[in-house]
């Protein structure tokens, strides 16, 4: 089930000189589907970032956060109405030993980058995904992209790798770079991770929005 909007949210000033910027951070639900579809559409039409070919419809998106929200977290930055970025984590294989590693995903909108909004919302994830009982967190990074590597790596993340030639898209061959963040340490046997839908109604939950809506982009982890 989604998150109810209100339950999970906090706001805090955003990095501009307009007098009605603030952002809130808050679980996503279905109804964020256009928004976000709107977001991810450049990046999939114009860029190697995503290899994906078509945009997805909004139709599509609710589905892919509504399944998403039943186990891992999706998470929104917005203002108003509006959604700003967004970062989410998804099962990295479907075999079950897998179950305690994510990859995770982030975009926010080219008209709102460098406000720090993508560390923000990516440390909301990560806190998230660690109060869950995750392990690691894989991120795939087409190359070049100095941004993201920049932010994965200002976030503890470590290169693994680069995979060469592994997508063909806009004309040309593309690599993607490995970068893994171990999340817990490596005790076994793990409890088995909690789900997002659960998740998502704990104070556990509030207090990562709540903490890091305190030190926002000044947070040293
Ligand atoms: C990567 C992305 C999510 C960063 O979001 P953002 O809100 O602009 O990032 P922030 O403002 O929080 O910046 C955090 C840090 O990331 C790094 N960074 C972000 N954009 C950067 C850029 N264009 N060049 C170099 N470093 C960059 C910096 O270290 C920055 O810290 P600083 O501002 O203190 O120098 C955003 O550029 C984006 O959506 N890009 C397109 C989608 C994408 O590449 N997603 C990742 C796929 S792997």
């Amino acid at each position: 089930m989604p998150a109810k909007r209100g339950t999970t949210q906090w706001t805090r000033p955003i990095r501009s000189k307009r007098s009605d910027s603030t952002w809130t951070i808050r679980a996503a639900e279905e109804s964020d589907a256009g928004a976000i579809a709107t977001i991810y559409a450049p990046y999939v039409q114009s860029t190697a970032i995503s290899f994906e070919i078509e945009p997805p419809t909004m139709e599509t998106m609710a589905l892919r956060i509504s399944r998403t929200l039943e186990t891992h977290p999706w998470l929104v930055a917005g203002r108003g109405g509006e959604v700003l970025g967004y970062a989410y984590a998804s099962t990295h294989r479907e075999r079950a030993a897998y179950r305690w590693t994510v990859d995770t995903t982030i975009y926010v909108a080219a008209a709102a980058h460098r406000r720090g909004i993508g560390r923000v919302l990516y440390r909301a994830l990560l806190d998230t995904l660690r109060g869950q009982g995750f392990q690691s967190a894989f991120a795939e990074i087409v190359l070049p992209n100095p941004g993201s590597i920049r932010l994965h790596e200002s976030l503890g993340f470590k290169r693994i790798g680069v995979h060469e030639d592994i997508g063909f898209k806009l004309g040309r061959w593309h690599d993607i770079e490995y970068w893994k963040l171990g999340l817990a340490d490596a005790s076994a046997p793990p409890s088995e991770p909690v789900p997002f839908s659960t998740y998502v109604r704990t104070p556990a939950f509030a207090a990562v929005l709540v903490q890091r809506s305190q030190c926002g982009n000044r947070c040293k982890t």
